[in-house]
């Protein structure tokens, strides 16, 4: 059990989402998902205490930059001192704050979100994914979970549709049952670049 994750879902249920961090298994079936050792530029939004973040660690190239957009404070602390390498940068910040971070031009080859879709109303979740979709490069992968089950409330399939509407290709994994509670994974493509024709 993770008290001080705990602890903060008390405080920020609404924000937090859940009880728990992520288990092990369902963070590396995210990394892994996200192909992360091809990628040069990633953004996680919502790391919280890190365990998706920790997945990552174990296949970054050395010269791949991971940024990490967190709102929590307390959660962005614990991030710095988990992982102090200069590639990994984790900013309490909301995840559409790109302007703030980094300036009007910076995009990603992978994005990985902990973002608690289902409990954010819809007009957040419009607002975020429109956000960040259009910072993912084309033929980048976008990667989130969702709760098994959960995934079939109103803001549940609100969510897949949104998301389905502005990608290529959505997939989706088995569910991991050994999560608490147990959780499957979205990987959706964007478009890949047009060729030039001659
Ligand atoms: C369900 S928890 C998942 C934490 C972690 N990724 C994991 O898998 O264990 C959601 C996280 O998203 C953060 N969060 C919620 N809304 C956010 C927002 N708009 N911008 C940035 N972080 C947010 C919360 O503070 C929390 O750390």
């Amino acid at each position: 059990m993770s008290w001080s994750f705990f602890r903060e879902f008390i405080f920020n249920w609404k924000s937090v989402g859940a009880v728990a961090p992520s288990s092990p298994m369902l963070a590396s079936l995210i990394a892994d998902s996200a192909n992360i050792s091809a990628a040069r530029q990633i953004l996680e939004l919502g790391p919280g205490t890190g365990p998706i973040t920790n997945a990552i660690s174990k296949s970054l190239s050395s010269n791949t930059h991971y940024l990490g957009l967190e709102m929590n404070e307390s959660f962005v602390k614990q991030l710095r001192e988990k992982f102090p390498v200069m590639q990994f940068e984790a900013v309490a910040a909301q995840s559409f704050d790109f302007d703030t971070v980094l300036g009007p031009d910076g995009s990603f080859d992978a994005i990985v979100s902990g973002l608690p879709w289902t409990a954010f109303p819809e007009s957040l979740q419009i607002a975020i994914l429109d956000h960040v979709m259009a910072r993912l490069k084309p033929g980048g992968l976008f990667v989130t979970f969702a709760y098994t089950g959960f995934h079939q409330l109103p803001s549940g399939r609100h969510f897949r549709k949104l998301l389905s509407s502005r990608v290529a290709e959505l997939k989706t994994t088995h569910t991991v049952w050994g999560n608490f509670p147990p959780a499957f994974v979205y990987i959706a493509k964007m478009k890949e670049a047009a060729t030039a024709s001659h």
